[in-house]
């Protein structure tokens, strides 16, 4: 029998399956348009994967490149493999054309990923959309060996864990709670508790990814393929974080023609060492960095040939709220191509970091670089901790690195 295309009642079912799709589309109908409104549709944090919750982020164009790399032969399936690659993301504003003479790059810290920049884990505006509102391009790298820069163990990075959820408490979202250092009694700007359990900080701890083990080898690769990033868009201004700022001061070093400002938001830790987050401290040292800021070469006048060569001094002060330096002995070393570069440190009120930022921005003066260092503190944006460009007030940070770029374009 001839099998009926369209037997009695056929559309009838048709009609309530298209009804219950359409019941189903996602709906703008009435999209929330603030903040309390997209609460209010239970949007906020990871609720907003649902697709009636309207985006929170400035409307942009996005392509990707993979910048630099190099082959080298594969021993395990022979023929070649490309290594040293950079991911890198391009966002352009879509209302209107790019205003901003000079383009900004992005780099995560460690444990983190690009998609840092991008909205915050409570949903709101993160800073690239900040950025791209005032009509700037937006660069977002994943540094290379992380993320989707992910590196084969063959090519000499092996992975390390980053941070545990309770290193994200204590030196993040919560130092309040467990009191590692006098300051963060002042920590009031982190959305939600910061603590497990709470949706906030388990959207924002889901986001933690590991580290190279390798930072010798990731700054060789970040040094090619990020001058070479550089080299395509022309000079920029350079916004980090926490050991991402690494990044910059190598490319300040290496092409400092090419990097109009660097901009370190709570720069990496301190030099010759680093602090080490531990379930119970922030406080902990390991000796790191031999070059003082960096693990590889950079540029010293007089020359340095070795590590050696840079005669250390202690700074005995050493509390919880002020931590002990090494600097270089007198007559200090310059760095002469570092110092070609406008360089502006933000700190939190409230972050470990302003126990010792201190350490990195005299070692920086020491060495004849013109240092501009913004204390949020001190300029009236009290309680921050060390993600401060994704705290509740992040975009009044945002607005202060703006007009730091404006001033230094000026001079
Ligand atoms: C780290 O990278 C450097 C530079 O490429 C390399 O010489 C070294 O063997 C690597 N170390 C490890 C443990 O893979
Ligand atoms: C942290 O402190 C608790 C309680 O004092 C202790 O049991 C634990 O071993 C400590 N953990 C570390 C990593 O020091
Ligand atoms: C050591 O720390 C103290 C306290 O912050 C500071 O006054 C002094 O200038 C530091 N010494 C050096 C060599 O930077």
């Amino acid at each position: 029998m001839q099998p009926r295309l369209c037997h009695p009642g056929s559309f009838q079912i048709f009609a309530i399956i298209f009804l219950v799709a359409l019941a189903a589309l996602p709906t703008y109908a009435a999209p929330p348009t603030d903040q309390t409104d997209q609460a209010n549709a239970g949007c906020v944090g990871l609720k907003g994967v649902n697709p009636r919750c309207r985006p929170q982020e400035t409307a942009y164009h996005r392509e990707y490149f993979y910048i630099g790399g190099r082959y080298v032969p594969d021993p395990v399936l022979g023929g070649n493999l490309v290594v040293d690659q950079l991911y890198v993301e391009k966002l352009i504003p879509a209302a209107g054309r790019v205003k901003q003479p000079y383009p900004l790059v992005f780099f995560h810290g460690g444990g983190s990923a690009g998609n840092v920049w991008l909205q915050t884990p409570d949903n709101r505006k993160g800073w690239a959309s900040y950025f791209l509102e005032r009509g700037y391009a937006v660069y977002i790298i994943d540094q290379t060996s992380v993320g989707r820069s992910t590196q084969e163990d063959l090519a000499g990075y092996p992975l390390r864990i980053g941070a545990t959820a309770e290193i994200a408490q204590i030196g993040f979202t919560a130092p309040e709670l467990t009191n590692p250092y006098p300051q963060s009694q002042l920590h009031t700007q982190w959305p939600g508790k910061g603590t497990i359990g709470d949706p906030i900080f388990e959207a924002f701890v889901a986001q933690f990814i590991p580290l190279t083990s390798n930072l010798t080898r990731q700054e060789l690769s970040m040094r090619a393929s990020g001058c070479e990033l550089l080299s395509l868009i022309g000079p920029s201004y350079l916004i980090s974080h926490s050991i991402g700022a690494l990044h910059p001061i190598l490319l300040s070093d290496q092409c400092p023609q090419l990097v109009a400002g660097n901009i370190n938001v709570e720069p990496t830790t301190i030099p010759f060492q680093s602090f080490t987050g531990s379930a119970n401290s922030s406080s902990g040292r390991t000796p790191a960095r031999p070059w003082g800021l960096t693990n590889t070469r950079i540029t010293y006048d007089p020359p340095a040939n070795a590590p050696t060569d840079l005669k250390r001094v202690n700074n005995e002060t050493d509390t919880p709220a002020l931590r002990s330096c090494i600097y270089q002995a007198e007559p200090a070393r310059k760095l002469p191509q570092i110092a070609k570069v406008p360089y502006v440190a933000l700190t939190g009120e409230a972050s470990p970091h302003i126990t010792y930022d201190q350490c990195i921005i005299n070692y920086l003066r020491q060495a004849g670089v013109k240092v501009d260092w913004i204390k949020l503190g001190e300029i009236n944006i009290h309680g921050n901790g060390h993600f401060l460009f994704l705290e509740k007030n992040n975009l009044e940070i945002a607005a202060v690195v703006e007009k730091w770029i404006k001033k230094t374009r000026k001079q």
